[in-house]
């Protein structure tokens, strides 16, 4: 079972980066498989029509839907932004669903996210889930949210729950 996790935020001290390890923490335990892409891996001019005409799909996008391609599952860890979802990951989605062979079409979705506010990013979340329901992907039914996030509250985030939450479509 190979895990591939991408996180939405290219901040440094990132919330959702650090709900990323966390999680990968937790994959570690179960000795799956994985590999982590950060979020600068996701750095691609904003899809543009005549920018595709003219040069194709950028090189790293064309990189991200190889390794969308390979792996088992995907869990994306997204920050919400006006209740919605990360620009990043939206724009990632975007050009990879234009690269030949439909990467994301059945491929496992997992999401996360973590926010400073109550809601722990949940809103953004149930908007990743239509958007990559346009493409196709089967989305995980059970989220895994952080609210109040910092250090302390991600790392007290409960094993068996993120356990469960990685073995979803297994
Ligand atoms: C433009 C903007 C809009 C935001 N909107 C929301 C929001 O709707 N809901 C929320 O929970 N947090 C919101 N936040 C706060 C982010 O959750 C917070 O900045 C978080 O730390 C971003 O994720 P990161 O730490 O992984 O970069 C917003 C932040 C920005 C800059």
């Amino acid at each position: 079972m190979s895990i591939l996790f991408i996180g939405g935020s290219r901040r440094k001290e990132s919330i959702n980066a650090k709900l990323k390890h966390r999680l990968v923490q937790v994959a570690e335990k179960h000795t799956f498989d994985f590999e982590l892409l950060d979020a600068d891996a996701l750095d691609a001019p904003i899809y543009h029509g005549d920018h595709e005409q003219a040069e194709g799909v950028p090189k790293a996008m064309q990189q991200l839907a190889k390794a969308v391609a390979a792996a088992d599952k995907v869990v994306l860890v997204s920050p919400e932004y006006n209740a919605s979802v990360s620009p990043l990951i939206k724009n990632a989605i975007d050009w990879t669903s234009r690269v030949d062979g439909q990467v994301w079409k059945g491929k496992k979705v997992l999401l996360a996210a973590a926010s400073p506010g109550g809601l722990g990013g949940i809103r953004g979340l149930s908007h990743l889930r239509d958007i990559l329901g346009n493409v196709q992907a089967w989305t995980a039914p059970l989220f895994a949210c952080c609210p109040n996030a910092n250090d302390e509250t991600i790392a007290a985030m409960d094993d068996d729950f993120l356990s469960t939450f990685l073995s979803q479509g297994d």
